[in-house]
């Protein structure tokens, strides 16, 4: 038997366990056997190639930061990287063949329905932002970016699916969000002690010396306008505290936020023919100032909104402590007349109250679902979770 073919058989032994350099040198014969050879190192180099630039396609694959998902034509992940596994703490196996909506967070629109609606025919992607499911308490905020993944085989229709985590972003933006917030409040607490303090102070002096003057003068003509004098200082005092409320309750420093929500609803309930029913939890607690400000804020301009757009007569204020004391449920109702969603954003004309409103609540993880329907009434649902942070007075 021709030697060679001992060292064909061992090349193919190689090849086999992946040693795709090694290759036979040709005999001087240049014989059919010499041919079948070239062919074989022929192969040693296509496979060479195609190796490195698998190895080379699954580094790229693994190493990028962003998490990628490769899913079926019916939303199964059918292949996934590395970064994947990490955030999202899951092994290859318990990802592969499932649906890539069952990654995200109760309650989520689903992906898969969106990109089969939304990519149709085009090629320029879609984009989502998603919530995906971290551990049963946490998730990562994330967007998604959706193309098509072109494959040779026709008619094989794949989704490649790049998700990128927002946390830091997120955390950041409130960050931002709160720090000028917070800057307006304080700047608003400044100004209300300093009226509270000086003004208020003067007025008060000047009241007294009114009130020495109209007990000793005898004089019919000057009585009656230092009374009206006296009249009008008693108003511009009790126009200063309201001033000072607006800008800032002083019960919420001292009392917080539930006694300061009920001062609040009896100076609008004299004003204005209004029902309120203020329910707090028997447990809520006392919450860290800043907090406490933004929900009393997101309260004035519920009630405001209530007022001014429903010509409601009855509104309902719930302050609840959630279940394991790690977040607070406040549930805000009007009888008024209602609104549709639908055009909130739609049309000029749009104030700014919803969307500060948002913001707030955005800045502290929370969560706001509105209700509302022409004719009857409407309803904030607002979660906003706690902290140590948050729980510090
Ligand atoms: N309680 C409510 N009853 C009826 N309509 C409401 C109520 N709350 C909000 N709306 C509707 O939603 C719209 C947006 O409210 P938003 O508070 O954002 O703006 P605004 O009150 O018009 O202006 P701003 O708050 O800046 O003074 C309102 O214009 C109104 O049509
Ligand atoms: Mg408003």
């Amino acid at each position: 038997v021709d030697p060679r073919y001992k060292k064909i058989s061992d090349l193919l032994i190689d090849y086999s366990m992946g040693h795709f350099e090694n290759r036979i040198e040709l005999s001087e014969k240049l014989d059919e056997t010499d041919a079948f050879i070239s062919g074989i190192n022929m192969l040693g180099e296509e496979l060479k190639t195609t190796t490195i630039s698998r190895n080379y396609f699954n580094n790229i694959f693994n190493s990028v930061s962003d998490m990628i998902f490769v899913l079926t034509d019916g939303g199964m992940i059918e292949n996934v990287n590395r970064t994947a596994l990490e955030k999202l703490d899951k092994k290859y196996s318990d990802l592969i063949g499932l649906p890539i909506d069952q990654l995200l967070v109760e309650g989520e629109k689903p992906l898969f329905e969106f990109i089969k609606k939304k990519l149709g025919n085009s090629n320029q992607g879609v984009e989502a932002e998603k919530k995906f499911k971290t551990s049963p308490t946490d998730y990562i905020p994330a967007s998604c970016s959706v193309n098509f993944l072109h494959r040779e085989v026709k008619g094989e229709l794949r989704y490649l699916v790049t998700v990128r985590d927002l946390s830091k972003q997120k955390e950041m933006e409130n960050l931002v969000i709160r720090t000028i917030v917070d800057t307006l409040e304080n700047e608003r607490i400044r100004v209300a002690k300093d009226l509270h303090d000086s003004l208020g102070q003067q007025l008060s002096a000047v009241k007294f010396y009114l009130e020495t003057l109209i007990n000793i003068t005898e004089d019919k003509k000057i009585s009656p306008i230092l009374t009206k004098s006296g009249d009008a200082l008693k108003a511009a005092q009790a126009e200063l505290r309201e001033i000072c409320f607006d800008l800032m309750p002083m019960t919420l420093e001292t009392y917080g936020l539930v006694e300061s929500v009920h001062e609040l609803c009896r100076k609008i309930g004299h004003k204005n023919l209004l029902e309120f029913i203020i329910l707090p939890d028997k447990h809520f607690p006392l919450l860290n100032k800043q907090l406490e400000i933004a929900i009393f804020r997101i309260v004035q301009e519920f009630i405001n909104n209530s007022i001014k757009h429903g010509r409601a007569t009855r509104i309902t204020l719930k302050f609840n402590f959630g279940r394991d004391k790690d977040e607070v449920k406040i549930e805000l109702k009007d009888d008024g007349k209602g609104f549709d969603k639908n055009k909130l954003y739609s049309g000029s004309g749009t104030g700014m109250g919803l969307q500060n409103v948002r913001s707030r609540i955005r800045s502290y993880d929370g969560t706001i679902k509105i209700n509302s329907l022409p004719g009857k009434g409407t309803e904030y649902g607002i979660l906003i979770p706690l902290n140590k942070t948050t729980l510090q007075r």
